[in-house]
C-alpha cells in the first residue's frame, strides 16, 4: 500500500488509551510511515492517571510495533509537531458530538501554524461509543471493560479504582 512517507501526531489525553485509539493508530499506519503518540501533559482535564502511567501503558501496548513511538508534550500542539519535523495532526472522529470540539481544535492549530494540517480517521465502528471517560465510568463502578481497551489497561484501572470487576452476564 502506498504510504503518505511521513510521520503523523497522534496527540491526546489518552487517560487512558482505549481499543479505540490502538484501532485509530494501527489505521494511521497504512498511510503513515510511523506514528508519534503524543500524551498532552497541560490538558485542562483532572486525569486518572499521571502522564508518566500513561506514557508507560501506551508504550507497552505498542512495544511490538516499532513504527510507532510513545511520548508527552508541553505547550502548543502546532509547536511540538513542527519540533518532531512533521506536519501531520492526527485525530479519530466518532460521531457528530466530536465534530464541534475537533473543528474548532483543528482551525485554531491551523490559524496558530498554517503549515500543519489536521487528518481525521472515522473510528472502527465497534469503537464508535467509547471514550475514555465512559471507560473510567464504567471501571470505577465494577464495569467489565475487558473487550473495550487493552489488558493492561483494564488491570491499571482495577488497580485505581480498587475493584474487581462483575462477571459479565449475557
Ligand atoms: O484527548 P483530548 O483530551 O481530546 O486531546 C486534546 C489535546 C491534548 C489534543 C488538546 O488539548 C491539545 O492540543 N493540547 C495542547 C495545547 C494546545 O496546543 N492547545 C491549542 C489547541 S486548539
Amino acid at each position: 500500500m502506498a504510504k503518505h512517507g511521513c510521520v503523523a501526531v497522534y496527540p491526546g489525553s489518552f487517560d487512558p488509551l482505549t481499543n479505540g485509539h490502538v484501532s485509530l493508530v494501527k489505521r494511521a499506519l497504512n498511510i503513515y510511515d510511523s506514528v508519534i503518540v503524543s500524551v498532552a501533559r497541560n490538558s485542562q482535564k483532572k486525569p486518572l492517571f499521571t502522564v508518566q502511567e500513561r506514557v508507560e501503558m501506551a508504550a507497552e501496548v505498542f512495544a511490538d510495533e516499532p513504527a510507532v513511538m510513545v511520548e508527552s508534550f508541553e505547550g502548543l500542539l502546532v509547536d511540538y509537531v513542527k519540533r518532531r519535523k512533521t506536519n501531520v495532526i492526527l485525530r479519530g472522529l466518532r460521531a457528530v458530538s466530536d465534530f464541534e470540539y475537533e473543528f474548532q481544535m483543528a482551525l485554531m492549530n491551523r490559524k496558530l501554524e498554517r503549515t500543519v494540517e489536521t487528518v481525521f480517521l472515522m473510528t472502527d465502528f465497534r469503537w464508535l461509543y467509547i471514550s475514555s471517560t465512559i471507560i473510567k465510568e464504567a471501571a470505577r463502578l465494577g464495569g467489565d471493560v475487558t473487550e473495550l481497551v487493552p489488558a493492561l489497561v483494564v488491570e491499571r484501572l482495577q488497580e485505581k479504582y480498587g475493584v474487581v470487576p462483575l462477571p459479565k452476564t449475557s
